[in-house]
């Protein structure tokens, strides 16, 4: 926005409403932009919940995550008094109750010390508890979870554990993340590894989606790996069917999912995949630094470990999981309750009702974008490809721009992306329908002002 544009919105706001730059917080009212909006929940300083919720007194008055609502699991959320949040595409809030975990965590680690045997027992108890509420969040055994710290993690255990030889073909797509791009580079410039690439128009149809697919996969291909929802255009890729392609081409298939995980419902065993790897920190609301690879049982003998030590291969056939010796690397104790706090938290409320409001608000803030010139919707909008990723271009307004002017005078938080270029938003189950219209209303105003 040009500073007279800007300051001319700036005049016309405050003639009607409240003058933009105001507190974002004023007694439980947002404040912002160009509108007073008063969120669904309940009118709550939220450093001060913080505060009692850490408390022990306070701990018996908490909801167990089987109890919490929508609605509820928004007053956990202390982003959302003082900002539109749509970013868990990129990094999703941190609830209350998972930032106690963390915390409780850590200080019985601390109580115990970390290498006693008390300390070490308890750690143990943690990354089984992770591991035992990221199996049912994906519908796997819990012999077939292996932490990690991210999708990257997961990534690189699965490219790299794979013996390749020259000439040995991968297969991806021209949508996918960096995370998946770069190993696949790595393979080219170490192995000889031919890197195939499907290319997918970010509105594709499935029909094209699986042809693209299909016509790259080859009897050289030893691994077929793509996005469960692409980061750019928020494509929804069709997965099963995807899945039932390199079933029939004896191709091992990775997903990553990323985008996908507390998203949308992700059953291992519907996806027919081999390896699917999740990120705590997006859509679960988990913390930075925590994720998972799930390796379907038996393919584990498709894979020799990233990393190595001489333990390891000492332990090898003693591992208590077949999946032990894919993740060597340390883990937080903290850390891991809070991800296995977050994941039963998103478990408690439920994904089919989360997957159910995100495609409900998604689809409302797509059509209400679709009434307004000069703003296009570069996500897909067939019901099977579309989800709560909304990437929108608005003429006269580069994206950079727009995600600066968005966030710095209206408080809403959202990424750019380029492939397509534009802004990136995240619809996740905490957000509201008046957050929608509100950034569907600013979107308007913004379109008008350069038009
Ligand atoms: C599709 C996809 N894959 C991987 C990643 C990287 O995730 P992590 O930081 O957990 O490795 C992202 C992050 O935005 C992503 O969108």
């Amino acid at each position: 926005m040009g500073v007279s544009s800007s300051q001319a919105f700036k005049r016309a706001l405050a003639k009607t409403r409240v003058p933009v730059g105001a507190p974002p917080v004023v007694g439980g009212v947002l404040t912002y932009g160009i509108l007073n909006v008063r969120p669904h929940r309940p009118d709550t300083k939220c450093y001060g919940m913080l505060a009692s919720w850490t408390s022990s007194a306070d701990t018996a008055k908490r909801s167990t995550p089987s109890q919490m609502n929508l609605q509820e699991l928004r007053s956990h959320l202390p982003v959302t008094q003082g900002a539109i949040y749509m970013n868990s595409g990129w990094a999703g809030p941190t609830p209350l109750p998972v930032l106690h975990r963390i915390q409780e965590a850590l200080k019985q680690e601390a109580r115990l010390g970390p290498a006693s045997t008390q300390g070490v027992a308890s750690t143990r108890k943690v990354m089984e508890e992770a591991r035992q509420a990221i199996s049912t969040l994906v519908g796997a055994d819990v012999d077939e979870i292996c932490l990690a710290h991210s999708t990257r993690e997961g990534v690189n255990i699965v490219i790299h554990g794979i013996a390749w030889k020259h000439d040995d073909e991968l297969v991806i797509c021209n949508l996918e993340h960096p995370a998946l791009t770069d190993p696949a580079e790595v393979l080219a410039q170490r192995h000889g590894v031919k890197v195939r690439r499907a290319i997918i128009s970010p509105m594709a149809p499935k029909g094209d989606i699986l042809r693209e697919i299909k016509a790259q996969l080859s009897p050289r291909t030893r691994l077929l790996a793509l996005s469960h929802v692409q980061f750019t255009c928020g494509l929804r890729m069709p997965i099963k069917e995807i899945g039932q392609l390199a079933q029939q081409a004896g191709v091992p298939f990775l997903v990553d999912g990323a985008q996908g995980a507390g998203h949308v419902e992700v059953k291992v065993a519907d996806l027919g995949c081999d390896f699917y790897t999740i990120s705590g920190q997006k859509w679960l609301m988990g913390p930075v630094g925590t994720g998972a690879l799930y390796i379907r049982k038996g393919q584990e003998r498709l894979l020799e470990p990233l990393f190595t030590t001489n333990a390891l291969e000492a332990a090898r056939v003693n591992s208590r999981s077949p999946v032990d010796r894919f993740s060597l690397t340390s883990q937080s104790p903290g850390l891991m309750a809070g991800f296995a706090e977050a994941v039963r938290m998103v478990q408690g409320i439920g994904m089919e009702r989360i997957e159910q409001h995100v495609m409900a608000l998604s689809n409302g803030f797509r059509r209400s974008l679709a009434n307004i010139k000069r703003c296009r919707v570069l996500s897909s909008q067939l019901p099977e490809a579309a989800c709560g990723l909304v990437t929108v271009g608005l003429e006269g307004w580069p994206p950079e721009e727009l995600a600066t002017v968005l966030q710095e005078q209206y408080r809403i938080v959202a990424r750019t992306v380029h492939g397509p270029d534009g802004v990136r938003f995240s619809i996740a189950g905490f957000n509201t329908e008046q957050e929608t219209d509100q950034v569907a209303e600013v979107l308007a105003k913004l379109a008008k002002e350069r038009g």
